[in-house]
């Protein structure tokens, strides 16, 4: 489906309604509004009557900014089962119960929100939160296959602590991560399911090398890029596992997250993960040394002023061996290149470089000069092919960079 033009209605703001079922992760749909309506979206919120017994009318109107109704019976006038959801430019539901969706699947309309659901011609998201008996039962992932058959995003759910004292997978993903999951299908549409039966390992953050027990080297990569990538991975169809080395962000939801602190780590998550992998993808900054002996004690300052040596020594290069072995035939291999240029070439004569060096069939070239990229929402890159494409990327958010680098990976991959 084609990204949304931004609703007239909303005076050229993105038109968002969000749906509330009634679960008790109704409170962090709060959250997500005032991501919304903090960033300049226009949001109708539209709970159904047992959302109302978990957060009550009051908070939705008052974050919101507007009335906040849940039966079609009321301003009858405005006709606001058809309005609101013909004008919307994304509904998201969230969260989304089984009874929800179960109702959603089978084109009820007994409430506000179903109405808008069979109203709405923009993309639907829906993200599900329930006990995971309920998830897991053949009725709720019918329902699921049903929504997604028709167009509809269904997020996987979160695996972690449930209502009361049991855990498992049921959890609504995290306020943040709905938030960038929403963003993306503004800006993208629910794209087609392109990598859909394919495995994707994705590497991201960066490592820390210890030095002593409360020292490390490391660097200032945030591993936005690399949860940017497994987010869109997941959206357009792929199993994906993201090995992440000291992310702080929330975790991509429907991704498996395996973490890691040291570049060693880092590799043996890797290799052992792109056994059964289509794709691996190198968006880690792996430190590329380490201290050749970190000591279990805590180097303390020498009372004469002098400084302890630092000997380092070189730690695997993770993207080369990946490319050199080939877990699998016909794995595709997908580096990332940090560059400055210098006196020995351009930032894309070094990028050709490294593509040739490492082995790798696309490099995604960053230009870093100046510190740009790490930690920043937004990238530009290149991609480079080991078959001599070069596509150049604008300046944009690192979703949009994903969705190239999986637009170039896609055509690559062998039946
Ligand atoms: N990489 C890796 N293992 C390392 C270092 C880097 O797999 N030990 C990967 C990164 O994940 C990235 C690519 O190699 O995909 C390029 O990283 P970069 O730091 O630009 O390259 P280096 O190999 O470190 O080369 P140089 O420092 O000489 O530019």
């Amino acid at each position: 489906m084609a990204a949304p033009e931004a609703s007239p209605e909303a005076g050229g703001r993105p038109s968002v309604v969000l749906g509330v079922a009634g679960g008790i992760a109704a409170y962090k749909a709060a959250e997500l509004l005032r991501r919304f309506t903090e960033t300049g979206h226009d949001v109708t919120v539209v709970p159904t009557p047992s959302a109302l017994h978990f957060v009550g009318e009051a908070t939705w109107a008052g974050l919101s900014g507007k009335p906040v109704h849940t039966q079609v019976w009321e301003s009858v006038h405005e006709v606001p089962h058809v309005r609101i959801g013909q004008s919307a430019d994304l509904v998201v539901v969230a969260p989304a119960t089984a009874d929800l969706l179960a109702r959603a699947a089978h084109g009820r309309a007994d409430d506000l929100l179903t109405n808008v659901l069979l109203t709405a011609r923009c993309p639907v998201v829906f993200v599900p939160a329930m006990h995971t008996e309920m998830w897991e039962h053949a009725a709720t992932q019918a329902n699921v296959a049903t929504l997604r058959q028709r167009g509809a995003l269904v997020v996987e759910p979160a695996v972690g602590r449930l209502t009361g004292a049991d855990s498992g997978k049921g959890r609504l993903p995290d306020p943040d991560e709905i938030f960038a999951i929403c963003q993306d299908v503004l800006a993208h549409g629910v794209g087609e399911p392109d990598l859909a039966g394919r495995t994707v390992v994705v590497s991201a953050g960066g490592t820390r090398e210890p030095l002593d027990p409360v020292r490390y080297l490391g660097n200032r990569s945030s591993g936005r890029q690399g949860v940017a990538l497994a987010r869109a991975a997941v959206a357009r169809g792929a199993e994906v596992t993201l090995v992440a080395a000291n992310v702080t962000l929330p975790d991509p939801a429907g991704v498996k997250v395996v973490r890691v602190e040291t570049t060693e780590e880092l590799r043996d998550a890797v290799v052992s993960a792109a056994v059964s992998a289509d794709v691996v993808v190198m968006a880690a900054a792996p430190a590329d040394f380490r201290p050749l002996d970190a000591t279990d004690t805590k180097i303390k300052k020498a009372g004469d002023g002098s400084v302890p040596p630092l000997e380092l020594t070189q730690t695997p290069d993770i993207l080369a061996e990946l490319s050199h072995t080939r877990a699998r035939p016909g794995q595709v291999v997908v580096g990332f290149a940090a560059e400055t240029g210098d006196e020995t070439g351009s930032v894309l004569d070094l990028g050709r470089a490294k593509l040739a060096r490492k082995g790798c069939d696309l490099l995604v070239v960053n230009d870093v000069r100046g510190g740009a990229v790490f930690g920043s929402g937004d990238n530009q890159a290149v991609i480079l092919g080991a078959d001599g494409t070069q596509i150049e990327v604008p300046p944009g958010p690192k979703t949009a960079l994903a969705h190239a680098i999986w637009d170039e990976v896609a055509p690559r991959l062998q039946d």
